[in-house]
């Protein structure tokens, strides 16, 4: 029959309820919060709220996609952490009251560490297989951009983090200055398709070891389009699709000179992508460029699986169940949360 585990995601602004039969997964459900869009960023409040409308009904239908019913469910996994403390209690409340009743145990899931193990998921869309340990993942989100050795399915070492921006955020914040929807991201990546990536040239970090930083970045494209605005009104409008490539340009830059240095460091060969930056092609097709330059195993995860879905939940927590590794029934949700 196999280990049936519900996974719950709900740390920022996506409601996700998945099963996971052992690594197969059975159902992924995404509910997505427009109402964040007229704001440009995520509104806590607001994605608390949608979250408690949302949670009931998204796992109804992760059940019913997954041709089960609760009670054949063995575990529930939910993200403690890091997130949005409101976010994370919708989901955290939910999974108490949801295995109090049927009496079956919780695990607690890292956000961060769930990204990565998108890499053990079997599904229609999974690729070439799971790497082996250890590789070196390059975990790049909207609130996080990190390098991590990845030792087995529980041990991960951070080698390297932002410092300030994550890379997700340099890009949106950057989007927004070209007056784009929240979030950016996806919007740089399409226009990025049609532009000159090389047409302008933005700060990179000078910062010694494998820690990132992308403030300098966003200020400096926020100066140059300043001055280029005072000659040129339309300077923004003129050059979009170049300006966003080049952005686009300099960010992956930036994450594939610690990437390198970092497989140097290591001796590791093995790499994975993951988060929801990974789902930008520019990144992925240097990704693809620099292991076959260099010889490495690459894993690029599939695109339904970059952003923030419970699958990563479920899988991660299918794991910790193998291990007996569950939450006592007094857990509360952390904003801040490491591995
Ligand atoms: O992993 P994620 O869904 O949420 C966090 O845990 O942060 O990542 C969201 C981030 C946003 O910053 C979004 O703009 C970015 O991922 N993103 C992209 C693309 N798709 C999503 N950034 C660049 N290109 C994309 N295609
Ligand atoms: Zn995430």
């Amino acid at each position: 029959m196999g280990t049936l585990i519900l996974g719950i995601e709900s740390s920022c602004d996506d409601t996700s309820a998945a099963v996971i039969r052992d690594r197969q997964l059975l159902s992924n459900v995404i509910a997505g919060q427009d109402v964040h869009e007229k704001y440009g960023g995520v509104v806590p409040e607001l994605a608390s709220r949608a979250h408690q409308q949302n949670i009931v009904p998204v796992v109804d239908r992760a059940l019913k996609e997954a041709g089960i019913s609760s009670r054949d469910i063995d575990a529930v996994a939910f993200t403690r952490g890091p997130g949005l403390l409101g976010s994370l209690l919708v989901g955290t409340s939910f999974t108490k009251g949801f295995t109090a009743a049927l009496g079956i145990p919780m695990i607690e899931v890292n956000h961060l560490q769930a990204h990565i193990m998108v890499h053990f998921i079997q599904s229609s869309e999974s690729g070439a297989g799971s790497p082996r340990f250890p590789f070196l993942c390059l975990l790049v989100s909207g609130g996080h951009t990190q390098l991590v050795v990845v030792r087995d399915y529980h041990t991960m070492e951070i080698l390297g983090r932002t410092i300030d921006d994550a890379a997700g955020e340099a890009f949106d914040k950057c989007a927004k200055l070209l007056g784009l929807p929240y979030p950016g991201g996806p919007h740089v990546d399409r226009l990025a398709q049609q532009g000159d990536a090389l047409r302008f040239t933005f700060n990179k970090p000078r910062l010694a070891g494998f820690d990132y930083s992308f403030s300098g970045l966003k200020t400096s494209f926020l100066y140059f389009l300043r001055d280029q605005l005072k000659l040129d009104p339309e300077f923004i409008e003129k050059n979009k699709a170049d300006l966003a490539a080049s952005l686009q340009h300099t960010i992956i830059d930036i994450l594939l000179n610690k990437l390198r240095m970092a497989m140097e460091h290591t001796g590791i060969d093995r790499v994975a992508l993951a988060g929801g930056v990974s789902a930008n092609t520019g990144l992925r097709s240097a990704m693809e460029r620099e292991a076959e330059k260099r010889d490495w195993e690459l894993f690029i995860p599939p695109f339904s699986f970059t952003t923030d879905n419970a699958a990563m939940i479920a899988i991660t927590g299918y794991y910790h169940f193998l291990e007996g590794h569950f939450a006592s029934d007094d857990i509360t949700p952390l904003a801040r949360m490491y591995f």
